[in-house]
């Protein structure tokens, strides 16, 4: 059992987080006026008191193996790809961008097409933190270092509630504003550009282009009212 005191801070801390979590879901929108990516970190941010690593999508993997699959074959479990020469030649011509161009270093195109590019445990380059190239789980999920741990999420703790994972940097459902940090206006593909490329947030979005969905195993306690995860049970 936990001491009283380090309890009390703890439960504390956890509803704060899951009363923000649940406030965001609700609405679809965070309190930010200005939808463009933020570098600060994911506990920063959620006003947690620690900060939290990257530690790169095939940690997940052995834990989460249909996510991973079907994430894989996504667009956005390839986005790191289409930054090569060659790629993408005629959306490319049509935004003016060069064909020809090798985008995979380039640090305007990586801030959307990495893994928290910019922040210190993000995306630095293909050949040393090749984990990170593209729209990994951590884009989404928010960085796994301390939430991974065998008695956070894993293996120890199956039934964990939300709220200890929360605690830990977890995004859970994934808020809009999470996929807007990438799907904006400073993005060379944008409605704009041709209506194909119109941002639409649904239920369908999320299961079709995320990976494919499936129903919890363990118990953790009701999630946060009001999110489309829990509408479309
Ligand atoms: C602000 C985030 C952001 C930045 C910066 C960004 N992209 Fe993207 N990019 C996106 C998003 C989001 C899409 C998906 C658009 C869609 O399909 O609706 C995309 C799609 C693409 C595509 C596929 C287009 C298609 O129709 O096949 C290419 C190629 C691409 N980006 C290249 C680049 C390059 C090169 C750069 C840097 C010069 C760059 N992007 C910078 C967010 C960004
Ligand atoms: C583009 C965003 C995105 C990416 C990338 C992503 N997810 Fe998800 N994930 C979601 C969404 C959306 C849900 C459904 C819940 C919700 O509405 O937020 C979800 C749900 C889940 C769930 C709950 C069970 C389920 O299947 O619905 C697990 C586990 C999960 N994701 C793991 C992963 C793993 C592992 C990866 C990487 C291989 C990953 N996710 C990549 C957005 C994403
Ligand atoms: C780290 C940046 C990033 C985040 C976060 C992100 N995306 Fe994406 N997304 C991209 C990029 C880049 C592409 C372009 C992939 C390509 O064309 O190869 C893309 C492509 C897509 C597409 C395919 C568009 C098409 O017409 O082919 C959908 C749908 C999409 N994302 C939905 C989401 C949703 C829903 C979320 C949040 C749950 C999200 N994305 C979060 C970067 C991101
Ligand atoms: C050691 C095993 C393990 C690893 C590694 C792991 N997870 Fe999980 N995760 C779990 C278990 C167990 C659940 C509960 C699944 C259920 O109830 O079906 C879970 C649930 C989740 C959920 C749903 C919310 C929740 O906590 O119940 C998300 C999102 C998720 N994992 C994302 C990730 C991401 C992203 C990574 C990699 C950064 C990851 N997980 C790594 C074991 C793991």
């Amino acid at each position: 059992m936990m001491e009283r005191s380090a309890g009390v801070w703890t439960v504390a801390g956890a509803l704060a987080v899951s009363l923000t979590l649940a406030m965001v879901a609700a609405q679809a929108t965070w309190a930010t006026p200005n939808p463009t990516p933020q570098p600060a970190t994911f506990g920063t941010a959620l006003g947690l008191q620690e900060t939290f690593e990257y530690v790169g999508s095939s940690k997940c993997k052995k834990c989460h193996l249909p996510q991973f699959k079907s994430w894989e074959k996504t667009t956005m479990g390839n986005t790191f790809d289409v930054l090569r020469p060659g790629e993408r030649v005629d959306a490319k011509l049509d935004a003016g961008l060069d064909p020809d161009e090798d985008y995979t270093a380039d640090p305007a195109c990586l801030e959307c097409h990495s893994v928290g590019y910019g922040e210190s445990s993000g995306f630095k380059s293909l050949e040393a933190t090749p984990d990170l190239a593209g729209t990994g789980c951590e884009s989404c999920h928010g960085p796994g270092s301390a939430y991974i741990a065998d008695n956070v999420m894993g293996n120890k703790n199956k039934n964990h509630s939300f709220d200890e994972v929360f605690a830990k940097g977890v995004l859970f459902p994934v808020p809009e504003e999470t996929c807007l940090k990438c799907h904006n206006e400073r993005s060379p593909f944008t409605a704009d550009l041709d209506p194909k490329y119109e941002w639409v947030y649904s239920r369908e979005t999320l299961d079709e282009q995320t990976h494919r969905h499936l129903q919890m195993k363990y118990d953790h306690g009701p999630l946060p009212a009001g999110t489309l995860f829990q509408e479309s049970q």
